[in-house]
């Protein structure tokens, strides 16, 4: 579907390299097809060297005659470089934006084109394949830009559409999420060490047991409920477990961070739209 359009990836930082490197091990394009820009010159030879991919410090010369241009600078810098780009961008072109907080609407109003935008929230395990990103159409976005976009985050994970009014709850809860996670296994590790595992050991374990729970839930399709309940045997150490996190309201606090998460993504939001 995509093999022989070009890609300029704007702002080759951290989510970018590892769209990048999911891009070319899926083989949707080959490595000339993609154009990379950032400012530092060394990190744009190392990109060339690692990816034998194009890379230039102009964003304009990334942008012109690319047919898909991806958006991965920071929101704060968005203004700056959207205003750089937009004498080169064109309507046949398709924009897909990572920028948190910033909407369709805001870029198109600020590139000046009918250029149509579609918005994609992805999280950090994009970088081993295991990413999860809700892609958003704006106006003028159609099927066909939908599914290149599904094709590029599909190269590093699992791909959802929603409509753009629910990116702010996505940043809360996926794209905000993997902390909480991290948070969670460190948790886990520290409580192992306390009963006298060793902590390289206690980090294997945490890590593979939140892992083999994602794949189970995943893989059998069950709702997590019934696979918790699957494991709670009367009077057993889970029940015991589970009556302590519910007493320290574990859900709640769960539930209380993707709200305040999304709230913030939403005061963001407008503090970028000013
Ligand atoms: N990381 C995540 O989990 C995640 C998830 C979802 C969405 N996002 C979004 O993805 C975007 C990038 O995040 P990141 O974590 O990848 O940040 P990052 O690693 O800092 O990448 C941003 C890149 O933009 C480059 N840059 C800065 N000013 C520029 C300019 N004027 N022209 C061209 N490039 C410029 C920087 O490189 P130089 O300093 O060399 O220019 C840097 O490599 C953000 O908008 C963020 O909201 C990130």
């Amino acid at each position: 579907m995509l093999s022989k359009k070009t890609i300029a990836v704007v702002g080759a930082g951290h989510i970018a390299s590892a769209l990048i490197s999911g891009i070319l091990r899926a083989r949707l394009i080959a490595p000339g097809r993609i154009i990379a820009s950032r400012r530092s010159e060394d990190a744009l030879e190392s990109l060339r060297r690692r990816w034998r991919i194009r890379a230039v410090t102009d964003n304009t010369k990334a942008v012109a005659g690319a047919d898909i241009v991806i958006l991965a600078v920071k929101p704060q810098v968005a203004k700056v470089v959207l205003a750089e780009i937009a004498p080169k961008v064109t309507p046949s072109q398709l924009v897909i934006s990572l920028m948190a907080g910033i909407t369709t609407g805001s870029i198109s109003r600020m590139l000046r084109t009918s250029t149509p935008v579609v918005r994609a929230m992805p999280n950090t395990p994009a970088q081993v394949d295991a990413g999860a990103t809700a892609i958003a159409a704006g106006e003028g976005a159609s099927e066909k830009h939908l599914a290149w976009a599904e094709s590029i985050f599909g190269a590093v994970g699992q791909v959802v559409r929603l409509p753009e009014s629910a990116m702010d709850a996505v940043t809360g809860l996926s794209g905000t999420g993997p902390v909480y996670i991290f948070m969670l296994i460190e948790a886990m590790i520290d409580g192992g060490v306390k009963m006298g595992i060793p902590r390289t050991i206690a980090a294997k374990l945490a890590a593979q047991t939140v892992y083999g729970a994602a794949k189970l839930v995943i893989e059998s399709g069950k709702h997590p409920a019934i696979l918790k309940d699957e494991v709670t045997t009367p009077g057993g150490t889970a029940i015991n477990a589970i009556h302590e996190l519910e007493s320290k309201g574990l859900r709640s606090v769960l539930i209380d961070a993707i709200v305040t998460a999304t709230l913030r993504s939403q005061e963001l939001s407008r503090l970028y739209a000013d």
